[in-house]
Parts: C-alpha cells; structure tokens; sequence
C-alpha cells in the first residue's frame, strides 16, 4: 500500500526512473527506451508522489495544475477543457466515491484521477485513513483532485515533463528543464492504460467490459502502413487535445454510414432495410456496453399521421447490474450490419422513416435512475450529486441521422 505523501524530495522516484532520467537526458544519441518498456514504468501503479520541486524551478513551473500549464500551452489547455478527460471527475464518478472506501475508490482513480496528489486531496476530502497530515504544498491546487485526467497525470513524472517527439526546432534553456522525449506518446498503447482492461479484468459472456486497445489490434487500421490509425490519428489529430467520442455528434457522423431501403414482399407486406457500416470507427462502434444506438423505424402518412413500427438497438446490451447479457449487436471497425422492420401497408401514399438516436451514457442512465429509485437509503450529500449525473446522461442524448424511403411508383 503506498502513502499519501506531498513531497519527501526526488529520491521518492522509484530507482528505476531514476535511471532512465539520467540515461534520457544525456546529450547526442537520444537512447528511446522501447515503448512498452517506458509505459510499464509511466503508468506504475500507483503513479508514485512528483516529489519536491527541483530548486530552479518557479512556482509556474513546478505547478500541476492544469491552467498553469495552459499559461504556456494555450491550445492544449483549451483543447483539454472541452473534452471529456477534463471531466472525468464529474458527478457520475463523485456519487460514487462518496459510498466507497479508499481501497476501492483507487480503483476508479487509477483512470479518473491518477496522480498521487489527487488520491491525497481526495482522501483529504473523504476522511479517508491515508490523508496526508499537511495542508498540501504550493505545487498542488486544493481542485487538483477535481479536476480528472489532468495534463500533468500524462505528461508528468518526479516533476519532469515527457512528451511526443517535437515537430519543430526545440527551445534553448526551455521552461520546466526542457523534457524527455518518447514515441509511447503516438503509440495507442499509450491509451491502452485506462481504455483496455488487463486480461483478467471484469467479463461478461465471456468478453472484456472494456476491450478497446483489442479491437482496434484486430482491426485493419492497426496494420503497419499507409491506411495505419492509431488512437491519436483519429482521436487526437495534429496533436489536438481533442477525444472527441460517441459525445460528439459530427465525430460520430463520421464513424457510420447509413442506408435505407424499402422491400415489397407483395400483399401489402414490406421490409425497410437499414444498412449500418462502422467506416470511421477504429472499433466497435460503439465500443463498450454504456452507450446504445438507437434505429427507429416510422410510417409517414401523406395525411401527417405518424406510426411507429418498431426500435433496433446497436450496442453491447446488458441488464443494469451487469450480470446478464441480453444482446450484443456492435459493429466491429469496417464491417457492417442489416436492421429488418417488417411491417405491412395499405396503399402508396406514406414513406418510411429511419432516425438513429445516440445514448451516449444509456447504460449509465439506468444505473442512476435505479439508485434514485431508492434514495432513502442513501446517504443526503449523495442525492444531488446523483440528480446531476442523470440529468447530464441525458441532455447528452442526440438525434444522429434520418433518412427517408418511398415505394416507387
Ligand atoms: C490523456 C493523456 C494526455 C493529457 C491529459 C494531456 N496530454 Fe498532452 N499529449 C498527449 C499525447 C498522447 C501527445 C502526443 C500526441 C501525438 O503524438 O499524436 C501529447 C502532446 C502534447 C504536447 C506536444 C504538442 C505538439 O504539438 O508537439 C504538449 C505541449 C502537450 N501535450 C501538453 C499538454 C498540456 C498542457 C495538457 C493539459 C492542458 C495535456 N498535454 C494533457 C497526452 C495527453
Ligand atoms: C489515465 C487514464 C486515461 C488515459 C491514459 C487515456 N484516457 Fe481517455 N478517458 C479516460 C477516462 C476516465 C474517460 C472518461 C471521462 C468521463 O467521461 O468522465 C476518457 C474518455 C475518453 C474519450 C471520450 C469518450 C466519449 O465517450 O466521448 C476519448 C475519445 C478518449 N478518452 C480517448 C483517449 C485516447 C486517444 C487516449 C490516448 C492518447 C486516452 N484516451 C488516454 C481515461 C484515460
Ligand atoms: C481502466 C480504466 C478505468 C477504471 C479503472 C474505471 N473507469 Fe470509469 N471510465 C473509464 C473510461 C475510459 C470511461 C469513458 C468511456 C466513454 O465515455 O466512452 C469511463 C467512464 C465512467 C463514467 C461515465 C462518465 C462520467 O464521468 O459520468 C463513470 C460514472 C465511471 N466511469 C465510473 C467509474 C467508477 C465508479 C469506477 C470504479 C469502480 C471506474 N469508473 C473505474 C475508465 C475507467
Ligand atoms: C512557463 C511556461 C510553461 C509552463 C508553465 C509549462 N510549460 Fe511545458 N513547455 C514550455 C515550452 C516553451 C516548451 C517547449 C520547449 C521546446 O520546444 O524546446 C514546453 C514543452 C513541453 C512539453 C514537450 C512537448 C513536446 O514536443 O514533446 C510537454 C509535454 C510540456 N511542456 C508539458 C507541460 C505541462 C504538463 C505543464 C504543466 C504541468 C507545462 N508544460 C508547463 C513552457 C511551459
Ligand atoms: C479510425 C479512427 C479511430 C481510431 C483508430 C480509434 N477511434 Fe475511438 N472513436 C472513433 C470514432 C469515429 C468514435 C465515435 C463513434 C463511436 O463511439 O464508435 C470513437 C469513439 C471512441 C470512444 C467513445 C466510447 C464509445 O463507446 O464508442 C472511446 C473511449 C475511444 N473512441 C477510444 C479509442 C482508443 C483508446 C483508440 C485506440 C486503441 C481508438 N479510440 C481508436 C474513431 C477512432
């Protein structure tokens, strides 16, 4: 079990690090430890405290906080803020922690607030038993802790900054000692941390809960050449802080493409055909069980009624508790899949209608409005923080495509 502790100077960097940080900033030859080899020993587990500042540092430069790296680093700080890691302490994760106790709430901040620094605010907040003894020091803000996937959790270690390899011509006598290079930054295995579940992680039916890194490694954009995509092709591309996902309407739009045709089957008996292919995802879209895409299928009358025929769901369908599957109709990168609304119609004068609805937060949603169901046993500072996660799955909720289809005369 690791201590909360602020600062205990850099000897607190595993030896290992130590190491490499020498070996890293020797001049000439740059020695690129290989990638999987620098990720074992970024992503530790648990990232180990940044230490004491070294003494040239200003207090701009030993911050971590997130807006004082974007003092420097405007377009990545507003980049990061849009996106969903600035949020990834929100209030769906925060009702949560409140129930638990520290040994399992780490185990959600391991992805949702990795440094050590915010593990001691946090249980600074909580009461938890590890909670350091000191107010924290300078270099830590007191909302480091709700602040999420922080720049510094990615970029960060022993108060030393490692990035991608510059593009252009680096500065002499940089900011923060200048910083360590590595390739692990445009690799996807970089993202594979959180978004990839370790072989024995939680299973359901058999499959990973969450298998991202996988699928992509299956898919053809993982194959070395040209038509190669890494994670940060598409989800960070010109190094954009962007990770845009299935939150994002136009991103979305961009990982499918739809058609819809009508079928006579003779007697007044018709089959609307909707075509779904995954063309821009380089997963299964979507790629795990908490958002469901929804086609729903419509006669138009020419007189304005409206009838609904039937809803399909794309998406890893499970019961809310996770125990049971109930279906799983995702759609692996580049292949595609046929939803069949049978129905039957009298006449020519009506049009079917298709509209694909995103959920990005479904799973969740049931989740929330179940443990609502049952607030009297929960604790009161609990109950709004809940009400703000629901509401937010929610409003996240948006209309993708419509296409409509018309017997032809
Ligand atoms: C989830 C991890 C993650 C977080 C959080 C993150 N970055 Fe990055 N950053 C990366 C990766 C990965 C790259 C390299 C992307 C590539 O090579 O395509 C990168 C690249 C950079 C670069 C080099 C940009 C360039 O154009 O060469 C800078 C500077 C940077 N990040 C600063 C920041 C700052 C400042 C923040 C916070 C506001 C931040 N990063 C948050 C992962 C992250
Ligand atoms: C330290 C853990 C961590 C790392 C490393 C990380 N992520 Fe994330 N990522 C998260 C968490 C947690 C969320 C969810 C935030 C939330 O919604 O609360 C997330 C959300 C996302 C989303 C938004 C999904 C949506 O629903 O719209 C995308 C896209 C994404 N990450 C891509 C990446 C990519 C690409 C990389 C590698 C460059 C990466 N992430 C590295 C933890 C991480
Ligand atoms: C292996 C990394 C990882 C771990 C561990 C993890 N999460 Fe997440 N979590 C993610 C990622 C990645 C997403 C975003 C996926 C997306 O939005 O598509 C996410 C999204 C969420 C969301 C929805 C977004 C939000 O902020 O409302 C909640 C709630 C959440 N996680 C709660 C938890 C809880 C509670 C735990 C601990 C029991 C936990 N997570 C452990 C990676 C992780
Ligand atoms: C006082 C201004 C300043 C502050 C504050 C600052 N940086 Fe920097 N940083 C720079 C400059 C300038 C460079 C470019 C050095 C070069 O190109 O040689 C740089 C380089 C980097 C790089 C390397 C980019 C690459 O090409 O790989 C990363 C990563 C980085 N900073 C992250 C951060 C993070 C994270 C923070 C906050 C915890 C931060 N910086 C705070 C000025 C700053
Ligand atoms: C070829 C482009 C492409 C590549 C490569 C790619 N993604 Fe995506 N990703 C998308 C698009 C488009 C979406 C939005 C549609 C969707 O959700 O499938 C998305 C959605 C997501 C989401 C949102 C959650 C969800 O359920 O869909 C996460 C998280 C994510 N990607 C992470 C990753 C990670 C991690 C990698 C690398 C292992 C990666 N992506 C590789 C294009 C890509």
């Amino acid at each position: 079990m690791f201590k909360l502790i602020w600062a205990r100077g850099a000897l607190r960097l595993p030896s290992a690090l130590v190491v490499s940080l020498l070996l890293l900033s020797g001049c000439g030859e740059k020695p690129t430890p290989k990638v999987e080899d620098f990720l074992v020993r970024h992503w530790s587990e648990p990232i180990p405290p940044q230490g004491k500042p070294p003494a040239a540092f200003s207090t701009l430069e030993a911050s971590l906080s997130p807006q004082v790296c974007g003092q420097c680093h405007v377009e990545q700080y507003a980049g990061w803020q849009a996106s969903l890691h600035s949020k990834a302490m929100g209030p769906g994760l925060r009702w949560q922690l409140k129930l638990m106790n520290q040994e399992q709430a780490n185990r959600c901040l391991r992805c949702h607030a990795p440094l050590a620094e915010q593990k001691a605010l946090l249980a600074l907040e909580h009461g938890w038993a590890n909670a350091p003894k000191y107010p924290p020091p300078d270099f830590v803000s007191p909302d480091l802790g709700h602040q999420g996937l922080v720049c510094a959790a990615c970029h960060v270690r022993g108060h030393q900054r490692f990035g991608p390899p510059p593009r252009g011509e680096t500065i002499e006598g940089a900011p923060h000692g200048g910083f360590t290079v590595s390739t692990a930054f445009e690799d996807s295995r970089f993202c594979a941390h959180c978004h990839q579940f370790p072989d024995d992680g939680p299973r359901l039916a058999g499959k990973l809960q969450e298998d991202t890194y996988r699928q992509w490694l299956a898919s053809p954009y993982a194959m070395e050449g040209a038509g190669k995509k890494t994670c940060q092709t598409c989800h960070m591309p010109d190094r954009k802080h962007a990770w845009r996902g299935i939150h994002d309407p136009e991103m979305t739009r961009r990982a499918v493409d739809v058609s819809l045709k009508l079928v006579s089957l003779g007697g007044g008996r018709y089959e609307a055909l909707a075509n779904v292919r995954n063309s821009g995802a380089g997963h299964h879209f979507p790629t795990y069980m908490v958002p469901k895409v929804e086609l729903a299928f419509y006669r138009r009358d020419s007189n304005g009624a409206t009838h609904e025929l039937g809803r399909h769901i794309i998406g890893w369908q499970v019961d809310t508790p996770i125990k049971q599957e109930i279906a799983d109709t995702r759609i692996p990168a580049d292949e595609a899949r046929d939803f069949r609304q049978l129905f039957t119609a009298s006449g020519t004068d009506w049009r079917v209608e298709m509209v694909m609805r995103v959920f990005p937060a479904e799973h969740y949603e049931r989740i929330y409005r179940n443990s609502l169901s049952q607030a009297d046993q929960l604790p009161p500072a609990v109950i709004p923080l809940l009400r703000r996660a629901l509401a937010d799955a929610v409003e996240a909720r948006y209309e993708l495509v419509r296409l409509e289809a018309g017997v032809e005369r």
